[in-house]
């Protein structure tokens, strides 16, 4: 029987091979096989090892992903066959990336993992937009929330959401833009709060949307092209709209 391998669930970040981690690039260098969602770039999958099988596990237009059991059972297998196992995943592997469900498949398996954090999309979409997610006297909280859930449903806390001085960045939230913008208003947000819409946000073709959250909302089903798309909602937007200057135009104009 060979020796047990080990799964590395790794964070790719954004998409731009730079902002990558160092750990992230070695394993990449080194794995035996690849395991990697729909979101991870063909750049950042073209550091692999040459002879690496890269697995596409993730869901595509017109395509279902995997079921998350057989992508479970797929790196407990390969684990058991001795190799080392990239599970590469866009972002970081613990935020909306079922990096959790897989840890806890492999501790249960006694398959030795390690969790290798990545840029996650709400950090790469606001540095290149250049909005502070946080920011004194304005944003002392912000919360990282799903727009819906895998059957497709919204379950958020919109009371806690559209407390003022808390800044939102909503993953998933493009196509459920009208539902949420209703639950905010009806728990006391303003429909004129600041927002930004940030579309393949950390790579070099990022597009940015400002506005408020009611005219991103009418906006997006014209704005969105092919995704992925997170929704940052917030005074920090229009502190950032105003700090920048001309500079957010600039930046418009580019994308
Ligand atoms: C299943 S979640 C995965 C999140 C990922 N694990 C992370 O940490 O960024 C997919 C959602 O993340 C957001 N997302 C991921 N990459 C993005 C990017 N480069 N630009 C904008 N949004 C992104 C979008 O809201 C997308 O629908």
């Amino acid at each position: 029987m060979p020796r047990i391998g080990t799964v590395y669930l790794v964070g790719a970040g954004p998409g731009s091979v730079d902002l990558l981690t160092l750990r992230a690039y070695r394993l990449l260098r080194s794995a035996d096989v690849v395991v990697h969602d729909r979101l991870v770039t063909d750049e950042v999958l073209a550091l692999a090892r040459e002879d690496a099988p890269r697995l596409d596990v993730g869901k595509a237009p017109g395509r279902p992903c995997l079921p998350q059991e057989a992508i479970n059972a797929l790196l407990v297998r390969l684990a058991r066959e001795g190799r080392m196992v990239v599970r590469l995943k866009g972002g970081d592997p613990f935020i909306f990336g079922r990096g959790g469900e897989e840890a806890a498949t492999l501790a249960e398996a006694r398959v030795p993992f390690e969790v290798v954090p990545g840029v996650t999309a709400a950090l790469a979409c606001a540095a290149q937009a250049r909005i502070p997610l946080t920011l004194r006297s304005v944003a002392r909280a912000v919360t990282l929330a799903a727009g819906h859930t895998a059957d497709g449903e919204i379950d958020l806390d919109f009371d806690a959401l559209a407390r003022r001085g808390t800044t939102l960045a909503i993953y998933m939230g493009a196509a459920t833009l009208p539902r949420l913008r209703a639950g905010l208003l009806a728990h006391g947000m303003p429909h004129d709060t600041p927002a930004a819409l940030i579309e393949r946000g950390g790579t070099p073709r990022q597009r940015v949307l400002h506005g408020t959250l009611h005219s991103v909302t009418e906006d997006a089903p014209d704005w969105v092209t092919e995704g992925p798309v997170l929704a940052v909602i917030g005074e920090v937007v229009a502190v950032a709209r105003e700090s920048a200057g001309a500079g957010v135009e600039a930046m418009k104009a580019e994308y």
